[in-house]
């Protein structure tokens, strides 16, 4: 697998935290993705737009270490992820926060405890309840809790909450973290147009007040471009569209997956699906013990029987 050059991470624009090149992934006869290239400079915000099945998650993942390439190179934050094991994984997932469309929060548990399981990339050994955590862990959740507007539901149930809701925790968990890079897979699929606004508005804000680089995957080119620095679209695992959001109009990114699309059917899926409004889906709590026990151990590739079938 080819490794990038550590003189290759900078550019005029800023320091390239991410740098994505000729990525392809195959999952047996799939191909999720093929040679897909992105840089993101730190601070961007930036929008992965395409159809179901496109490959959004699948590059999502490869920056977390959350799959391995079956070619190509990822380097984050001036690391060689698949290369990465062990202490230096988890070291590099703890600067990175991940943001999912179901939440994955843990519905028994409060609020709170929820939150502070993002701490525990930091801090050694298993946290049971509340008073495992220190004091000063626990100001800190609270607070990250007043940044988006829950501090009142720190001690409720996190499966008594609306998804709205539900997501803002999952957000405190990400900034518990303390992350440089958030990376979010549909953060607003599940919820209704209102709801989604309003969460797409608080992770920009918090965005550009701590100055984190953002890469979110979405379906809908309106939000994206009201949204985001840049979009980058992919289509069939392919990388078909990179640009700047100032001063592209949706007819033109429609346009340009209109060139792309082979077949009438992928024409009119574009149509419904890249121009459809969010639509609210119930979401229910997950019954996982601990968030990053289900992060690290189910869904890494390198403790996965099938994952590890995909490796090279
Ligand atoms: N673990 C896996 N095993 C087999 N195939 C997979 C796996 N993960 C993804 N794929 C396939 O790779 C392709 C890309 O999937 P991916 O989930 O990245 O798409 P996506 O753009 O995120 O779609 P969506 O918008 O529906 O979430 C799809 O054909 C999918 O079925
Ligand atoms: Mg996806």
């Amino acid at each position: 697998m080819p490794g990038l050059a550590a003189s290759s991470t900078t550019s005029p624009g800023g320091e390239a935290v991410i740098e994505v090149r000729n990525l392809t992934k195959r999952f047996g006869d799939t191909t999720a993705l093929h040679e897909a290239s992105l840089t993101v400079q730190a601070g961007e915000i930036i929008v992965l737009l395409g159809l179901s099945g496109s490959g959004k998650s699948t590059l999502l993942r490869h920056l977390d270490g959350l799959e391995l390439p079956t070619d190509g190179a990822v380097r984050v934050l001036g690391h060689e992820v698949p290369a990465l094991r062990g202490r230096a994984l988890r070291a590099l997932r703890g600067r990175v926060g991940f943001v999912f469309q179901q939440f994955e929060l843990v519905g028994p548990l409060t609020v709170l405890e929820n939150v502070l399981t993002g701490a525990l990339f930091r801090i050694r050994g298993p946290r049971l309840g509340l008073w495992s955590y220190s004091g000063g862990h626990k100001l800190t959740a609270l607070a990250h809790l007043d940044r988006v507007g829950l501090l009142a539901q720190a001690y409720q149930r996190a499966d008594t909450l609306s998804g709205g809701q539900q997501q803002r925790v999952a957000i405190a968990r990400a900034l518990m973290q303390n992350p440089s890079i958030l990376l979010a897979d549909e953060p607003v699929a599940s919820l209704d147009p209102e709801s989604s606004s309003q969460i797409m508005a608080l992770i920009k804000d918090i965005a550009r007040d701590s100055g984190l680089t953002v890469v979110c995957s979405l379906h809908q080119v309106d939000l994206a471009l009201g949204w985001a620095d840049r979009i980058v679209g992919l289509r069939h695992g392919e990388v078909v569209l990179d640009t700047p959001t100032a001063g592209i109009s949706k007819a033109q990114v429609m346009e340009i997956y209109g060139r792309v699309a082979t077949t009438t059917a992928e024409l009119g899926a574009i149509a419904t699906e890249l121009t459809a409004p969010v639509s609210p889906e119930p979401v229910p709590a997950p019954a996982a013990s601990s968030w990053t026990e289900s992060r690290d151990a189910a869904l890494d590739p390198r403790t996965s029987a099938s994952a590890r079938d995909n490796r090279r």
